[in-house]
């Protein structure tokens, strides 16, 4: 997967740029506040749509324009291009090779990447949602239909969530239909926990295995990475749906009255969660913040190792200020392990052995320049 170049129009601090962008390594190069992240940002629309910083679209949109534009060329087994047009008030546009893309399923999945931002730290110590996202959005790069399941699921969710709500006030709507509700959602969770579950065992053999290689080169190489998917029906596995289906069902049975109480749904894969160890002592208590930053970064490697494997090539590597968050030699590492990937990283360091045969695009104030190397 190449992304060839990008183009955008009135997006964040850019009026117009057109960037296009090697098959080696690319770097955004450019003090702070210039727009390096803003044009990532862009090139990550394709792959979900969503910004993986903006809660809203609006925020795009240069300030004082009233609209933003960005068109992402990319080539897998051919060439293609995904659209996308904002309007101040309107419902955003997507074209996928000049078709309209009504439902996201359809878009997902088609321009691959893999994301490792600052963020992506509180991967190992943040809330459980965080790794709930990292897993929902690199399941939905490999499987569409997962992204269904999810949608389906959150507004199976929303619906028992209004009922359990409102169930001490109307407990005859509550009687006739949770049932109903009670089913589907066991359904999707059994769906959903075991893709979730699959992943996580995938994940856990190219992390250990990357983190072997990064860790030997600073003398800590006992300590092993391990991955647990911990789904809230507490089970050992989540290979039989059935099994799955019916542990959710035995869970919502049992004492519906506390969820009435809470107001809320208690069980159900919003409420997974995975656990991430060294050696056998948890990662979130005991890890370093460099072991933090070396677990985070090699499940992103796994990632892309993922997508590798399914469809046979690699995603775009879209790297933002990773470097200022390694050591020398994870920065070795690093250089070593994107060889032979596209990538595309941000960074304000002007030396760097990055940067020996990287195509360097300058940045400064919205407008991208690509650097003339001298001989
Ligand atoms: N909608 C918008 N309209 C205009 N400017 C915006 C908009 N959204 C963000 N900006 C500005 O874009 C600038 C560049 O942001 P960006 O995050 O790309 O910086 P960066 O080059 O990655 O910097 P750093 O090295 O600090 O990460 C910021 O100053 C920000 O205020
Ligand atoms: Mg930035």
């Amino acid at each position: 997967m190449i992304c060839n170049k990008v183009e955008i129009r009135n997006f964040r601090n850019s009026e117009f740029a057109e960037v296009e962008f090697t098959d080696g390594v690319n770097v955004l190069l450019g003090s702070n506040a210039q727009g390096k992240t803003n044009l990532l940002e862009a090139v990550y629309l394709a792959c979900t749509s969503k910004s993986f910083r903006a809660s809203n679209d609006s925020q795009l949109i240069k300030f004082g324009s009233d609209g933003a534009f960005v068109s992402v060329d990319f080539t897998d087994t051919r060439k293609q291009n995904i659209t996308f047009r904002y309007q101040l008030g309107k419902r955003r546009q997507i074209e996928l090779n000049k078709n309209k893309v009504t439902k996201i399923s359809d878009m997902i999945g088609r321009f691959k990447c893999v994301l490792f931002c600052p963020e992506h730290l509180s991967l190992i110590k943040g809330a459980p949602s965080v790794r709930r996202d990292f897993l929902d959005f690199a399941i939905s790069q490999l499987r569409p239909m997962y992204v269904v399941s999810l949608q389906k699921y959150e507004r199976i969710l929303k619906e028992r969530n209004t009922l359990l709500k409102n169930a001490l006030d109307d407990r005859a709507t509550y009687d006739n239909t949770i049932e109903f509700w009670n089913e589907q959602l066991c359904h999707e969770a059994a769906i959903i926990s075991r893709m979730r579950e699959s992943y996580i065992k995938q994940a856990e053999a190219y992390m250990a295995e990357c983190f072997f290689e990064m860790s030997k080169r600073t003398g800590r190489e006992n300590e092993i990475p391990t991955l647990k998917y911990l789904g809230s029906s507490k089970q050992e596995s989540y290979e039989d749906l059935q099994v799955t289906r019916d542990n959710y069902m035995r869970l919502l049975h049992e004492r519906p009255e506390r969820e009435i109480f809470a107001g809320t749904s208690l069980y159900g894969v919003h409420r997974d969660d995975v656990e991430i160890c060294l050696g056998d002592k948890s990662a979130r208590d005991f890890a370093s913040q460099g072991q933090q930053r070396s677990l985070a970064l090699c499940l992103k490697l796994a990632e892309g190792e993922i997508v590798k494997k399914d469809s046979g090539e690699y995603p775009v590597f879209l790297l933002d200020d990773v470097l200022s968050e390694l050591d020398d030699g994870r920065r070795k590492y690093l250089i070593d392990e994107i060889k032979g990937k596209q990538v595309i990283m941000t960074s304000c360091e002007t030396e760097s052995e990055l940067y020996k045969n990287a195509h360097v695009i300058n940045v400064k104030d919205g407008v991208y320049t690509v650097e003339v190397k001298s001989k």
